[in-house]
């Protein structure tokens, strides 16, 4: 059996609590396959500690059948890859949000600087029969300099985040090298069909590849397998974490805490691509409009800390705590406050409780690659009397979840009205709707996930030998 070598900026030990999409599937994922982890440290250490350029020291752990080797990368790395590049250009161009992107030169340089180091660190540690499984907007061009380096492994590329349309991918200063990088892999994998539909209008409109069908393109002298894989998660795990005692004494705990009110949950990292401010606004609309509500429906809003160092999520941290103190100066009693916002990752084996014990969640991100906390809440709840999943239509798990209440989180008053409409759904309704739901979750979940990328990562043709690999 090859060995499976995944590659990712953030790494979590797959025995511990992680804030993330990424971190929390591929933990999953590794603790049943086993084999090599690697990706960054997470610590950034001082130039005269880890030498210029990101010649950071290797970190080795054992966590189970994984091995995790991770890199520190210099400040100065980390501000131009991770903050600059990776976070303040990708992210909010792939979001949509070209008014957040900053864009500036100097980003770029680290950005190549960085993949190329990991390509460096990561050769030495490589078999001649390993599958390399890359993750992520900031490793693009890795494969690409891995290939530099004589690496002929199969490497297969997953972008957990959506893929823009062209006209706005094309905003970025130098957005035809990043695509063009993307041919170095055998395989591109992509959330939803609607990302998928981008990726091949950029390829023909701006790369002018050819399909060679069967999801195959054409372009730069190089062949590419791209196809779209939503994630999902471990159903299993997550319902037995559920029936779990910690699982099953937070439940009771909130049931007790909150037994004459309607709970409704969020769980996000903070981020703007969240829509927080905006389902505040939905909340405090309903709340307006149906006044039946007022003094019952008690929104729990947990929000972990994320890219504290980027300007965008200071403001955005801001402007919720702000909504949220406003919400609960407005229409707070003595005895009941309408929000109770959370700035905090809890453990993991915290949220399934929380989720039972909540009528509905608000899951209404303004953009999102597929969404996690969508799917555990439909795991964690009671089959008999299930709670009611409001979902972003731009959510990626929404071309999936077509049960849930679809919203349209701009639109205030809509979504306000469908959180009423949650809020009021008899039981007959809400069973359907779950069970159509976790049918969905069940079939895609994240083993499915796992086993159709590899799958076709090991099926994609291979180039003929002799073809020259891409030079970036
Ligand atoms: P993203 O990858 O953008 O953060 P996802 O919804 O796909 O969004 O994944 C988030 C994952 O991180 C989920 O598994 C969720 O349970 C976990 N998570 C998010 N916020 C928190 C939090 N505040 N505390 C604990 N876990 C969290
Ligand atoms: O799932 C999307 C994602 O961007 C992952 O790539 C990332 O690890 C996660 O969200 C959390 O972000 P960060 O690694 O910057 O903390």
């Amino acid at each position: 059996m090859p060995r499976l070598v995944v590659v990712s900026n953030r790494l979590a030990d797959p025995r511990k609590s992680a804030a993330g999409g990424l971190a929390v599937a591929l933990a999953e994922v590794l603790n049943e396959t086993g084999g090599l982890w690697f990706g960054w440290s997470g610590r950034t250490v001082e130039p005269n500690e880890g030498g210029r350029g990101g010649e950071g020291r290797l970190h080795t752990q054992h966590a189970g059948p994984v091995t995790l080797v991770t890199v520190d990368l210099s400040r100065e790395d980390h501000d131009s890859f991770y903050a600059g590049y990776s976070n303040g250009v990708l992210w909010p161009v792939f979001h949509y949000r070209l008014d957040l992107a900053d864009f500036d030169a100097g980003y770029i340089t680290g950005y190549r600087r960085v993949n190329q180091m990991f390509a460096r660190k990561l050769k030495a540690l490589l078999r001649d029969d390993d599958i390399i499984w890359v993750h992520d907007y900031h490793l693009i061009p890795l494969a690409a300099e891995l290939r530099a380096l004589d690496c002929h492994q199969r490497i297969g590329f997953f972008l957990h985040i959506p893929l823009p349309p062209s006209l706005i991918l094309a905003a970025i200063p130098g957005h035809d090298w990043l695509m063009r990088a993307l041919f170095a892999y055998d395989l591109v994998g992509f959330q939803s069909k609607a990302d998928l539909l981008h990726f091949t209008g950029y390829v023909e409109a701006e790369a002018h590849a050819h399909s060679m069908g069967e999801g195959r393109w054409r372009a730069f002298n190089r062949t590419l397998q791209a196809g779209s894989f939503p994630i999902g998660i471990d159903v299993e795990e997550f319902e037995s974490l559920t029936r779990a005692p910690e699982g099953r004494e937070m439940f009771e705990r909130m049931r007790r805490e909150y037994s004459r009110r309607n709970l409704l949950v969020g769980v996000d990292r903070l981020d703007y691509s969240k829509g927080l401010p905006q389902r505040m606004k939905a909340f405090r609309e309903m709340l307006e409009r149906y006044p039946e509500h007022r003094s019952s429906a008690t929104l729990i809003q947990i929000a972990s800390p994320s890219r504290e160092d980027v300007s965008a999520y200071s403001d955005i941290l801001h402007e919720l705590e702000t909504l949220c103190g406003s919400i609960n100066g407005n229409f707070g009693e003595l005895d009941w406050m309408p929000v109770r916002y959370i700035h905090r990752t809890v453990a993991r084996t915290r949220l399934p409780g929380l989720y039972r014990a909540s009528r509905v969640a608000l899951v209404t991100p303004l953009r999102d690659g597929m969404n996690l906390v969508a799917k555990e809440f439909l795991a964690a709840q009671d089959p008999a009397d299930p709670g009611v999943l409001v979902l972003s239509r731009f959510a990626g798990a929404a071309e999936q979840l077509r049960d849930a209440l679809l919203v349209n989180p701009y639109d205030v008053e809509g979504t306000a009205n469908a959180i009423h409409l949650a809020l009021q759904m008899p039981v007959e309704e809400r069973r359907n709707r779950h069970a159509a739901l976790m049918s969905v979750i069940r079939e895609y979940d994240v083993h499915w996930w796992c086993d159709s990328f590899l799958d076709a990562l090991v099926q994609a043709q291979p180039e003929e030998t002799g073809t020259p690999w891409l030079r970036l």
